[in-house]
């Protein structure tokens, strides 16, 4: 690793523009009822970029605020510093790293900012990518027995498994519903150690139609090599050869060297380099999954959205670039509004994974309290994400959201039109669509007592009962929000709100001025489990 002294940060808190959100966030607040009223707000907390647009007029907060949130940002270099990841330079210190998944999906530009020799050498990995999927999906590369693959078994865990295993979900009713051939394949993921978890996926597939892809990074995650240990005797015992087993079995990984030993042959060994993150994978060859399960040229699509949401996020003044602002709000939410979560709920259920894939992605990355010069941090750093499909969660943990004790911020995710081909998808979207305006509303709104009283009375209740009724049935109110509009979801549109969310993170830990590329969070445990089994625990 290179010798890298640690730049001195001067903690957030010395900013002078956090000083003067300091003092902004101490001045009596309008209730978000008094801000909707404003004219124009609607227009002027807008934005758009990469065929996504971002609805900031439910935030709790006012031009003078925003201004001093782009300050802040300006202050803390936070453009500079995207310029430093985008040019290669080694930001991730604690490891020694560059960090560039933007080059897994930037390679094909003319004179891209990491430079020709790595592009070459992304664009070769990636037609090497698309070559096993087509290979697999036109039955060039066949089972032991001569069949075709019809079951393809992904392996892997955390960055391995979750940003795959959502796009695919996301991308292969889509992808089905509109293509004239049946799907030449079906993809399945485990990663979860625990027997059943594997057993769950297997039962019902034919060994002799179905591959595994192993995918670990380090090749050494002790989740995935069990996982990949049982799928070798499971075709073992189905009657493959430990020579045939080759047919079976993809390999992707940064220790190449790893899985060859373990038997993977070179042609069906992918790699990523070190400078991929696990959690921003999805863009290199752990996204083989999704060329395997929707074809090579959608997978090159969602690469092509998430390229123009990187375009954006480069030259998109301040005030209409959507990571930046996002990740603004989020520092308004968290540090000066002390809000400690963030909820987000995607109102398209072919994205009822988003949530845990942007869970790793933002809680690995931003779950520090330590700056980059090892100082500690003054001040909250990532928030606690969660949520779920939105219309689900209105019937769940919406109500602590409504009436609890916790300020949540939400962020909505909304498509402007469904392509679902039902007979009356036109009808599931109004629904879907209503619930949505009318949940970042009521939340913005709330209802006050005398609101509520009246409603009471309209409805025929005696006095007492209005009464002893109205305290239970009012509305706090001002929860802020976004929403976040796609026209519709498609290969791009999901590329781009990807991307959207990684620059987000990225751009909130250059302000509180730590590192989001490492996680030695989750090394504790992992050599405690290690040392435990040595001394078998
Ligand atoms: O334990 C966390 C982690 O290191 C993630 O960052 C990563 O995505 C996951 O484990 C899997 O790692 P690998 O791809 O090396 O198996």
């Amino acid at each position: 690793m290179p010798s890298l002294s640690p730049p001195v940060v001067e903690p957030v808190v010395q900013c002078p523009a956090w000083s003067r959100l300091m003092h902004l966030a101490a001045l009596p607040q309008p209730h978000l009822r008094e801000r909707l009223q404003q004219a124009g707000r609607a227009e002027t907390f807008r934005a758009e970029g990469a065929g996504l647009a971002l609805d900031f007029s439910r935030q709790c907060l006012d031009e003078a605020t925003l201004d001093a949130l782009l300050s802040l940002a300006d202050e803390r270099g936070v453009m500079a510093q995207a310029q430093a990841m985008f040019a290669g330079e080694p930001i991730n210190a604690t490891e020694g790293r560059a960090v560039l998944h933007v080059a897994l999906r930037g390679s094909d530009q003319p004179n891209p900012p990491w430079g020709e020799p790595l592009a070459a050498e992304v664009r070769a990995e990636l037609d090497r990518v698309c070559h096993a999927a087509d290979a697999l999906r036109s039955g060039a590369w066949r089972g032991h027995t001569g069949e075709r693959i019809t079951d393809v078994v992904n392996l892997g865990i955390g960055g391995s498994d979750l940003g795959p295993r959502m796009v695919c979900e996301a991308l292969v009713p889509l992808v089905n519903a509109t293509s004239p051939e049946p799907a030449p394949l079906r993809v399945h993921f485990a990663s979860n150690p625990d027997a059943w978890s594997l057993h769950t996926v297997l039962a019902g597939l034919d060994p002799a139609r179905t591959a595994f892809v192993v995918q670990s990074k380090t090749f050494a995650t002790q989740e995935t090599l069990t996982l990949a240990a049982s799928a070798r005797a499971w075709m073992l015992a189905a009657g493959c050869s430990t020579a045939q087993l080759p047919a079976h079995f993809l390999a992707v990984t940064a220790r190449p060297e790893r899985a060859h030993a373990l038997g993977f042959t070179p042609e069906r060994t992918l790699r990523i380099w070190d400078w991929v993150g696990g959690r921003y994978s999805v863009w290199s060859a752990i996204g083989l999954p999704v060329a395997i399960a929707v074809g090579s040229a959608v997978f090159r699509q969602l690469l092509a959205g998430g390229r123009a949401m990187d375009a954006h996020f480069l030259a998109a003044p301040p005030r209409r670039n959507l990571p930046l602002l996002m990740a603004m709000l989020g520092v308004w939410n968290r540090n000066f509004l002390r809000a400690p979560t963030q909820l987000i709920v995607p109102y398209a259920s072919l994205l009822s994974r988003f949530v845990p894939f942007v869970q790793q992605m933002d809680m690995e990355s931003n779950g520090k309290s330590t700056q980059v010069d090892g100082q500690p941090v003054a001040v909250g750093t990532g928030p606690i994400v969660w949520g779920g499909l939105g219309i689900d969660g209105q019937h769940a943990y919406f109500q602590l959201v409504h009436q609890g004790s916790h300020r949540i911020p939400v962020d909505f995710i909304g498509e402007r039109h469904s392509r679902a081909p039902l007979p009356l998808a036109a009808e599931h979207h109004r629904v879907v669509l209503l619930n949505l305006n009318a949940q970042a509303q009521a939340l913005a709104l709330g209802r006050d007592a005398e609101a509520t009283a009246a409603e009471l009375r309209a409805s025929g209740r005696p006095e007492d009962e209005v009464q002893r009724l109205v305290p239970h049935r009012t509305f706090r109110g001002d929860v802020p929000s976004n929403i976040l509009w796609m026209d519709t979801l498609t290969p791009q549109s999901l590329g781009a709100l990807i991307a959207l969310h990684e620059h987000k993170v990225f751009c909130q830990a250059a302000v509180w001025g730590i590192h989001a590329f490492d996680q030695w969070g989750v090394e504790l445990g992992k050599s405690m489990a290690q040392a435990m089994e040595r001394q078998h625990v």
